[in-house]
């Protein structure tokens, strides 16, 4: 499958919301206003997304909580049944649904996707997730591979599976080592028979299975340095199977008037009222089983993980963030994906400010419907 150019828009800098189908979105804090996932809350977010110009709206498959006071994550929208949603209000936006590939079958993932492909027009993605953490594989009663490159190759046979059913017309059978199928056959196909394909990972794994088979490698940033060196590294093992892979990231949004607000709010939500237990759960588990942060990154990022589960930073006042953003921009990353305390009460506050500034940057262009 080839590199779909500007298949996330034209924007040098692209724009996502993560993980907003879940409780307390990406901060794990005790603050009353920390987000509520209602359906309400999403419906709004994303026609304010929408109208706005934002890319993309990028959920997180969860399904068990990660614990204390809050139960961090205890709380989940399902990601096709979310996505399925979103589209039904939304006109332009892409949104997309992540895929555990252990706990899903292919057959039902593949006319699941297409079904809202066709729905919504063509607005539908799929980020890969190769699966992790071990209370959710106990959960269904499946044991986690211990060896991560078995993960991912059931995630490759898997997806493999999938783009046949995409791209087939006619019944054939599948004899792998993961999925068996006799005279399958899936229509209707996407609308353009593909679609969007994230893969969140950072692993060695991770980025291959990027390099093979994704449009964007879906990843944290620890500076701007590891984001430079991350984009040129998937950006040569993608070039080395001639394909094109571009790099997303996702960050932490405290925009406010001045320096000391957003300082100040920040320490407020992400220190004396951080949920330190499930922050410290969080990282347990992600330490023990995915590769996601190296030990050494967990250590030092603690603080990071109860502001926004690791993502990087932006606290400042708007012309503070839209600097940084063209910082990351400068790093050769293709976009990255906002998390907010209280998503729907502060985005506004970002397109009005962060928005133009960007424009004037040339990172974006003025968006009109
Ligand atoms: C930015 C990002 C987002 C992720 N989103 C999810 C998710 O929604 N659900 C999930 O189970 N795992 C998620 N993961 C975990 C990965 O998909 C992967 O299973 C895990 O990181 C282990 O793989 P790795 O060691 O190759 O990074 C995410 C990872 C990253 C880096």
């Amino acid at each position: 499958m080839e590199h779909k150019e500007n298949i996330l828009g034209k924007n040098k800098l692209k724009l996502g919301i993560f993980s907003a189908n879940c409780s307390s979105g990406m901060a794990v804090t005790k603050v009353p206003e920390r987000w509520e996932n209602n359906w309400d809350n999403n419906l709004k977010l994303v026609k304010q997304c929408d109208e706005a110009g934002i890319e993309f709206m990028l959920p997180i498959a969860r399904w068990i909580g990660y614990g204390g006071e809050t139960n961090f994550h205890g709380n989940v929208l399902e990601t096709v049944t979310w996505a399925a949603g979103l589209v039904a209000h939304s006109k332009n936006i892409q949104v997309f649904a992540t895929i555990h590939t252990a706990f899903n079958h292919p057959i039902v993932s593949a006319k699941q996707l297409a079904t809202l492909d066709q729905l919504s027009g063509g607005r539908i993605g799929l980020n890969v997730v190769a699966g992790w953490n071990k209370p959710e594989y106990d959960a269904f009663g499946i044991e986690l591979p211990s060896a991560h490159d078995k993960r991912y190759k059931m995630a490759q046979e898997w997806f493999d599976y999938v783009s046949k059913l995409w791209t087939e017309d006619e019944p054939f059978d599948w004899e792998g080592d993961f999925f068996r199928g006799k005279d399958v056959c899936s229509l209707p196909h996407p609308v353009k028979g593909q679609m969007p394909i994230l893969n969140a990972a950072s692993s060695e794994e991770g980025k291959n299975f990027a390099m093979r088979n994704a449009d964007f490698l879906y990843t944290p940033m620890l500076d701007y340095d590891h984001a430079r060196t991350t984009v040129k590294d998937v950006e040569d093992r993608a070039k080395s199977v001639g394909r094109k892979v571009g790099v997303l990231s996702f960050v932490t949004v405290v925009c406010r008037p001045t320096m000391k607000e957003a300082e100040d709010y920040l320490a407020y939500y992400a220190d004396e009222h951080a949920d330190w237990e499930a922050v410290d759960n969080l990282m347990t588990l992600q330490g023990m089983h995915a590769q996601s942060f190296s030990r050494d990154a967990l250590a030092t990022l603690r603080d990071r993980f109860a502001a926004g589960h690791g993502g990087f930073p932006l606290v400042g006042t708007p012309e503070h963030i839209a600097n940084l953003l063209e910082k990351i921009s400068e790093t050769g990353v293709a976009g990255v994906a906002l998390a907010f305390v209280d998503y729907a009460k502060e985005f506004p506050y970002f397109q009005q400010e962060v928005l133009p500034r960007l424009e004037k940057k040339g990172l974006r262009a003025a968006f009109r419907v």
